[in-house]
């Protein structure tokens, strides 16, 4: 594989100096330990030199460095001055014959990117994007740099290991654990995960990792994967990372799905029982292409990462599962766009372009879903204005040639423009007013959903009581037909909330998401019999997606007390990804 030691763009979230010198391969030996809740590591890293300069810089945040040597022999380090949320600084004294690096160091407390979860058996699982590698490994952390690596990693003989690597499928004798990742990867894709795992079979290049509670459900609800694997593939090319699991984590994992290679990290909560769910599972298998093989220079380009996928996302689940199906996903696309444009919008406009400017600030603030789904729509508007023929060849054509390669917005839309546009398409779709403006472009593809339709005129005619509760199919709806209802109907009145209830008893419904948007009514408009689910939910569930919105409408409501009591419980359960987001919020309230 020829990677290119192309000059890279200076990434405002790192302090590596990586046109001088690059990490190429990693070598890590860990430690983990549950009963002090750290790691102790010696990471050897095999360097490259691309300048005659005399050091190299590591990112790192809260880790504490014990010694580093330079090819076996003790050389001087420098810890620089700590910035908010970019952490500090490592730079190691380096001559030009030097080949390898070894720091020996350990996370803290409270490293950001870990969360050790106790229990009967705990549990330890990372979440390294946008920029928290650094507070578990020191490294060169932007996404623009890629290293391979092996690993050994010891922990509790009772307990297994996974890295977003080659995997174990059972327990090891000794609790050691050997990993190797050979295609080189981006750093914000390094991932660990140590707990009371077990595996299951999907298909012969499939398959679900979870505790033994939730193993067997997690293998009915992903039973697709396989074929979504195989529908990826037609699409747009050979998946080059050999295996695809997925890992389901405790429910206080802060996202819905990371992709890290090889192995996606899950959140429990997309476990319906009846697979309603499963589109996640295709976003982050997605990401194997987009994201992980072709991956963004560095945050500001974090659409060409996320908007690629979920159009990707959405191709896979018209290829599985039918288009009217994934009209459906697209349409709440579309109304979760308008929310964002609308909230974000009103304080900076500039975070609603596609191309981001995220210098100075912490990258996990301006990383929203216009991203996502400003992205899906504009790639979708590629395809609707060049035919679907053509623009998959070009999209198959893009990820092969730039394989294991960073792109930028420029340089795409130079691709772009280089292999399909003539001066006619280039005015039809107009790509400065999405990708350098603010809002959403007149152009917007409309989503073409019946049932969808179908829905919103019940919600209108409900609202206006011209409609009853018994006249709603509620059982034969889709999850998607549920929260598109929900989100779209006025409620003025307690009442109208104690009428759906009772008729669909959806406080005690199994789909999150239509738990999620039920929660949301019942906060804004005070509908108490929900609050004992609406405490349990916040208590067990630290998926920020769903936890940050609720918080913040109890805010909006004036309910502040409340949120703050529910917060005080719920806390020394969640990520820090979480904590951070609704510390920020209930501060000062
Ligand atoms: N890569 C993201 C998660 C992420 C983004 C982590 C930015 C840290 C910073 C992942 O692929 C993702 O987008 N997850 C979504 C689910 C998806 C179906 C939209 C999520 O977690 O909700
Ligand atoms: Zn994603």
């Amino acid at each position: 594989m020829m990677i290119a030691n192309s000059k890279l763009a200076k990434d405002p979230h790192s302090f590596s100096h990586p046109n001088d010198v690059r990490v190429k391969h990693l070598s890590w030996n860990a430690n983990v330990d549950f009963k002090t809740k750290t790691i102790q590591a010696s990471a050897t890293y095999d360097i490259e030199h691309l300048s005659d300069t005399n050091r190299i810089v590591f990112d790192i945040k809260g880790l504490k460095i014990q010694k580093v040597l330079i090819d076996g022999k003790p050389t001087i380090f420098e810890i620089g001055e700590e910035r908010e949320f970019l952490g500090a600084p490592l730079s190691v004294e380096i001559d030009s014959t030097t080949k390898q690096v070894t720091i020996d160091y350990s996370t803290p407390e409270g490293a950001e990117a870990l969360l050790w979860v106790d229990g009967e058996k705990p549990f330890l699982f990372t979440q390294s994007q946008a920029i928290l590698a650094r507070t578990w490994l020191p490294c060169q952390d932007s996404p623009g740099l890629r290293i391979t690596y092996d690993a050994s990693v010891k922990v509790p003989n009772d307990l297994m290991a996974l890295m977003s690597a080659e995997n174990p499928t059972t327990l090891s004798k000794d609790g050691v654990y050997s990993f190797k990742m050979e295609q080189p990867i981006p750093t914000y894709l390094m991932a660990l995960a140590v707990g009371d795992i077990h595996f299951k079979a999907i298909g012969d290049r499939t398959g679900v990792y979870a505790i033994p509670s939730v193993i067997d459900a997690a293998a009915y609800e992903f039973e697709d994967m396989q074929k979504m694997l195989v529908a990826a593939e037609e699409l747009y090319g050979e998946y080059v990372w050999g295996r695809y699991d997925v890992l389901v984590l405790p429910a206080a994992f802060p996202f819905g799905g990371m992709e890290n290679p090889r192995i996606t990290f899950a959140t429990p909560t997309i476990i319906a029982g009846d697979k309603s769910l499963v589109s996640l599972i295709a976003h982050e298998l997605a990401h194997s292409w987009s994201g992980n093989l072709v991956t963004n220079s560095t945050w500001n380009d974090f659409w060409l990462n996320e908007g690629f996928t979920v159009y990707f996302e959405e191709r896979i689940m018209e290829a599985v599962y039918g288009r009217e199906y994934s009209e459906m996903l697209a349409q709440l696309s579309r109304k979760e766009l308008d929310a964002t444009i609308e909230e974000i919008g009103a304080v900076n406009q500039k975070d609603t372009w596609l191309k981001l400017e995220l210098e100075g600030r912490n990258p996990d603030d301006a990383m929203t879903d216009i991203a996502y789904n400003k992205g899906y729509f504009f790639l979708r508007l590629c395809e609707e204005t060049i035919g679907r023929e053509k623009w998959d060849v070009f999209l198959k054509k893009y990820f092969t040639e730039h394989a294991f390669q960073v792109m930028d917005t420029e340089q795409f839309l130079e691709y772009f423009k280089k292999n399909l546009a003539s001066e006619n398409i280039e005015q039809k779709i107009n790509i400065n007013d999405w990708v350098y403006a603010p809002g959403i472009p007149g152009n917007i593809p409309t989503v073409k959903s019946d049932k969808m339709e179908k829905v919103k005129s019940i919600a209108i005619d409900w609202s206006a009581r011209k409609k009853k509760t018994s006249q709603i199919s509620w059982s034969e709806w889709s999850y998607q037909e549920k929260v598109y209802f929900l989100n779209e109907i006025a409620i003025d009145n307690i009442e109208q909330m104690k009428e759906l209830d009772k008729a669909f008893s959806i406080s005690n419904t199994n789909n999150n998401e239509v738990l999620f948007s039920w929660l949301m009514r019942a906060v804004k408009i005070k509908y108490t019999v929900s609050y004992p689910r609406l405490e349990e939910f916040l208590t067990t569930v630290g998926r920020r997606k769903f936890v940050a919105p609720l918080y913040e409408e109890l805010v909006a409501t004036d309910q502040i007390t409340l949120a703050k009591e529910i917060y005080a419980k719920a806390r020394p359960s969640y990520h820090a990804v979480t904590t951070e987001t609704i510390d920020k919020l209930l501060k000062n309230k």
